[in-house]
């Protein structure tokens, strides 16, 4: 399926339907699927329309793996904002997803290299992810890869910006303080592997990130524009985030005529 960056441009709401209806297909036809699963605000319509057809549907997760993108170092186990704890409260738990079956990388783990070495091998062995969820910061970042990072770094120790721990506040009490420095994260390189990327971007806040990321030259001062070298990668963004794609007209033509069996 490969084929170019596609951008759709549409109300939030059906940006979450759009990525649920590829990940409904997805384990309809492979229940054993590997989701790569994303904190933050912007996939959470995505997550609240699968625990929906759950419920409603029978739309099942049992056998399904998931990885998730990143976490913070240090956070301990029942800190709420810790990345694990946050998806199963606002995901996993919430379906019929055996916990066993849903990991992070290991930001406790007293050998931090270690760990992340082994979360790319557990990430291997499960065969790779097959849709990988993601957001995007305002500086540009996928997962927490920072301005400057390697386009093809793997699981790996990062600093998060001054920015990126300001964006992160409002979840540690508006207390920037209380923002870990230090996170592992995918990197860049790991989340090229998975074989359908689909990034959601929402807000005035996120409409330069988002220009780069299609528009800008691929540079690791905003790490998300590697996504250009990627085969199969679906920009999902509403108005306020389409603000300032140059060619949003014809992102738009091209969809609005687009064959209804091509699928996202
Ligand atoms: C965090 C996460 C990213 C996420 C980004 C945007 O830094 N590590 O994975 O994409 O924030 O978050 P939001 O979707 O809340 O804007």
């Amino acid at each position: 399926m490969g084929k170019h960056m596609e951008v759709v441009i549409a109300p939030k709401g059906d940006l979450a339907v759009l990525a649920a209806d590829v990940i409904e297909a997805q384990l309809r036809r492979r229940p054993g699927t590997v989701l790569g699963l994303a904190t933050g605000s912007s996939p959470l319509g995505v997550y609240r329309e699968l625990i929906r057809r759950h419920r409603e549907e029978g739309l099942s997760f049992s056998r399904a793996r998931g990885f998730l993108l990143d976490e913070y170092v240090g956070l301990p186990d029942d800190h709420p904002q810790r990345y694990r704890n946050v998806i199963a409260e606002e995901f996993t738990a919430q379906v019929d997803w055996p916990d066993s079956q849903v990991t992070g990388p290991d930001g406790l783990a007293t050998d931090l290299p270690a760990a992340c070495a082994s979360y790319e091998r557990a990430i291997e062995a499960a065969g790779g992810v097959d849709i990988q969820l993601l957001g995007i910061g305002s500086d540009g970042h996928i997962a927490f890869n920072e301005p400057g990072s390697s386009l093809v770094s793997r699981t790996r120790i990062k600093s998060l910006t001054r920015q990126t721990r300001e964006d992160n506040a409002r979840f540690f009490d508006d207390d920037i303080d209380q923002v870990p420095v230090h996170c592992l994260t995918q990197g860049l390189g790991t989340i090229g592997e998975a074989r359908h990327l689909i990034l959601l971007a929402s807000g005035a806040e996120k409409a330069e990130a988002v220009h780069q990321l299609v528009e800008g030259p691929v540079s690791a001062r905003w790490p998300a524009t590697v996504m250009q070298l990627h085969p199969h990668v679906t920009v999902l963004v509403d108005e306020a985030a389409a603000a300032r794609l140059e060619l949003r007209d014809y992102y738009r033509e091209i969809y609005e005529s687009k064959p209804d069996w091509q699928g996202l």
